[in-house]
């Protein structure tokens, strides 16, 4: 095949089993060669946070490790920057990467939308929102492919849990998927194109992802115009003829000597279309034609590191601050450095996206270069080994030893290595004891010694049981190998933190929306909340939580003022843009970058829909003094829902708030404003209610006039008692016909010719 031929062409004139092999890999990470038509084989690799190329031919698990590659910051942690440029860099930083490694394609990012905090993937996925979800991914995928090399965005659809995720079936409404699990796909999908999408594990409402017709042709092509490759996940092929014709175009790894045979068989004896076939061998060929385009690039590593710890920094969340940070480099300040994690950092999660980093920043190593005048005193205070890493009563006293008489306590905090992974979920979201009970010791052994904690974990864990003891947290998530000079860069103020939670930290794990429903039982997981996802599930109930989606301190304050809202073009006519402007000053005394959140919300609406959902945000620097004016677009499909009702978005007329702010819980500055449009027209029946048909433009004066009018001039029959029209508005018409409510069944099927 050389560069200019017609891909189309080419798969014509392969034999059926060329074509079948080419629909298979050739060995776990490599496509199929042709070697009769010059046709090479490409290389795939894991890697949405640095790549984990497997050197050894046939180590599936993984027991060999992986070539050195750069570790960023995980899905939770660059999400959390809130800012597509970076995640743009890092995509492109990881495309670089690949060329140099020889990989055509790189296997991620993840977009699944974290359902529950437990998700044992939920480090590798990127918010609870699916509108943020879509902008940092698109902005990685267009990183990678910049590189010319192939973004895959993962796994399609509803692979939001580890348990049971190979058979699982996701049982999720249709307006649940469109509106919180489709999103971020269809974003990266319309907007990034990128070159791959892997289908999930589980099933979707009873049929396996990799054997979904409706999600892998109907939505994903027909409806969002998808026209590169879906490859199945690894080992989520259950009938390769079924999943063909579904339309997955790669399986991998291949069940060589199975799958091929079985679709060869199959378009023998005519269950299997050719053009199908040739369609998906096509794909696979198109894929081999984009790689050659890579040109061979050298690993920068001194380049990419400095670029995870910028990455990693942008990522970090303050929590709170009671005014503790930045730590000032005074010279005779003395730093208690606490907890095993400032020595032996945790900076990334295990499973298939595990790295093997270049270099390992040590945090208490770089807070000690960060403040060359400080006394740096450390003590590990709890041990790291084990499931729930053990308590050691001779390691606190230790710790407490060392924080005496210190300026401040920085405390390291998080997750043992064991206790989030690919493979499974969490089972609660509580530190490990024996971290709790130190932040304790220390606030009561050393009073006057403040206590900044510093968290290394990859999802939300509950802090409100502990944080109370600390003067200052900072969530750096799982941050790369570069985290430890980040964090120094951070506490410091070297950098100002300014990062936002992308997912809310509840004060409770019973409190989240999906509690009831997660993980499922014998074989089904029930997404009973709906489009109730995290911060909209909260916000819905009023439920407290420890912090809120889009929360994060800076070192600095924000104002802002002006909101104004303008619209143009009409709803009906398709092109309604809503511009959202408004002024934000930097009134504090550092320079700082701020993240403006817009939500919507339609306070009035026909179907329960969440009180605020996040449609724009904005990442602006500002130095002390400064104003900037902000502007946003939103569409029509901002202010929809999809209608289980009419299959399709709805916008109903009528008054939406525009809210905009520092968080979901922190709005600064509301405007209402109306939008004129035309309800969809809902078919009148005999099984709609009296209220439907008395609210109808024209079945109301119709009923009305079929009742006729009363002696008293009233309306006649029951429409003349409001107590009856009360007591009976959810009666269907043709149920009053039989309740001889003052309406015949003939009248009921004139009243639904006249309207229809
Ligand atoms: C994971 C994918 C990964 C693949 C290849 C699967 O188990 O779910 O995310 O890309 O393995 O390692």
């Amino acid at each position: 095949m050389t560069d200019g031929e017609s891909v189309a062409g080419l798969a014509a004139e392969l034999s059926v089993p060329q074509k079948a092999a080419l629909c298979l890999g050739s060995d776990f990470w490599h496509t199929a060669p042709v070697g009769e038509f010059g046709i090479e084989s490409v290389m795939v690799s894991d890697g949405p946070h640095g790549l984990r190329k497997q050197p050894q031919p046939g180590d599936s698990p993984g027991q060999y490790g992986s070539v050195a590659a750069t570790c960023f910051p995980t899905a939770s942690a660059l999400a959390s920057s809130w800012d597509p440029d970076l995640a743009y860099e890092v995509g492109a930083a990881l495309g670089a990467e690949a060329r140099a490694q020889g990989i055509a394609v790189v296997l991620g990012p993840g977009v699944n939308i974290k359902r529950s905090p437990l998700c044992g993937r939920n480090f590798e996925y990127l918010s609870e929102d699916p509108h943020l979800a879509g902008r940092m991914a698109a902005a990685v995928v267009a990183g990678l492919q910049s590189q010319q090399v192939g973004g895959c965005v993962k796994h399609f659809a509803a692979n939001n849990q580890e348990t049971d995720r190979m058979r699982v079936s996701a049982d999720v409404d249709e307006r649940a998927l469109r509106e919180i699990y489709f999103p971020a796909f269809e974003h990266v999908v319309t907007v990034a194109r990128p070159w791959l999408v892997m289908c999930a594990y589980n099933k979707l409402n009873g049929t396996y992802a990799s054997q979904h017709r409706w999600l892998l042709t109907d939505v994903l092509r027909g409806e969002w115009g998808f026209d590169g490759l879906v490859v199945s996940d690894w080992g989520a092929v259950h009938d390769r003829v079924a999943a063909l014709a579904a339309g997955l175009d790669l399986e991998m790894p291949p069940d060589l000597g199975v799958s091929d045979a079985a679709i060869i068989d199959a378009v023998a004896a005519g269950d299997l279309a050719e053009a199908v076939l040739d369609q998906a061998a096509g794909r696979v060929l198109r894929l081999v034609q984009r790689a050659r385009q890579r040109k061979p690039a050298a690993l920068d590593v001194a380049g990419h590191h400095a670029l995870a710890r910028r990455a990693a920094a942008q990522s970090m969340v303050l929590l709170k601050n009671d005014g503790v940070l930045p730590l000032t480099g005074a010279p005779g300040l003395t730093v208690a450095v606490i907890g095993e994690l400032a020595r032996t950092p945790r900076f990334q999660g295990a499973g298939s996206s595990q790295v093997s980093p270049t270099r390992v920043d040590i945090p208490v190593d770089e807070l000690a270069a960060a403040l060359p005048g400080a006394t740096i005193r450390f003590a590990a205070g709890y041990s790291t080994a084990g499931d729930d890493a053990g308590s050691d009563p001779g390691l606190a006293a230790e710790a407490v030893r060392a924080a005496t008489g210190a300026d401040v306590a920085v405390v390291f905090l998080g997750l043992p290595p064991g206790a989030e992974s690919e493979g499974f979920d969490r089972a609660h979201i509580d530190l490990p004891e024996a971290q709790t009970r130190l932040v304790a010791e220390l606030a009561s052994a050393v009073p006057r010694t403040p206590v900044v904690a510093v968290l290394c974990n990859g999802a939300a864990m509950a802090t409100s049981t502990w944080d109370g003891a600390a003067a200052a947290v900072l969530e750096c998530w799982l941050a790369g190998q570069a985290m430890g000079g980040a964090v120094a860069d951070v506490l410091t103020g070297a950098v100002s933190p300014s990062g936002r939670l992308a997912e809310t930290i509840p004060v409770r794990l019973a409190d989240c929306p999906s509690y009831l429903n997660f993980p499922g039982e014998e074989g089904h997981v029930r997404y009973g909340e709906g489009v109730f996802v995290g911060y909209r599930g909260y916000d819905a109930a009023d439920r407290p939580v420890a912090y809120a989606f889009g929360h994060g301190l800076t070192y600095t304050s924000f104002s802002y003022r002006d909101l104004r809202v303008t619209q143009s073009g009409s709803a009906d006519a398709g092109d309604l843009a809503i511009t959202v402007r408004c002024v934000v000053g930097n009134t504090g005394g550092r320079s700082g970058r701020e993240v403006v959140q817009v939500y919507v919300g339609d306070p009035a609406a026909a179907v329960a829909r969440p009180p605020r959902e996040l449609k724009a945000f904005a990442k602006i620097s500002l130095e002390p003094g400064a104003e900037q004016e902000v502007m946003f677009g939103l569409t029509v499909r901002d202010l929809s829902y999809w209608s289980a009702l009419h299959r399709r978005w709805v916008l109903e007329p009528g008054e939406f708030q525009i809210a905009v702010g520092a968080s979901s819980r922190d709005i600064r500055l509301i405007q209402v404003i109306d939008v004129a449009g035309t309800s969809p027209a809902q078919p009148l029946t005999g099984a709609s209610t009296l209220a439907e048909w008395l609210a109808d433009p024209a079945g109301g004066p119709a009923l009305r006039a079929a009742m006729g009018t009363g002696p008293d001039g009233r309306p006649g029959g029951i429409l003349g008692s409001d107590e009856l029209v009360r007591m009976l508005r959810q009666f269907p018409l043709s149920t009053l016909a039989v309740f001889g409510a003052g309406i015949t069944h003939e009248q009921v099927e004139s009243l639904i010719a006249a309207v229809t």
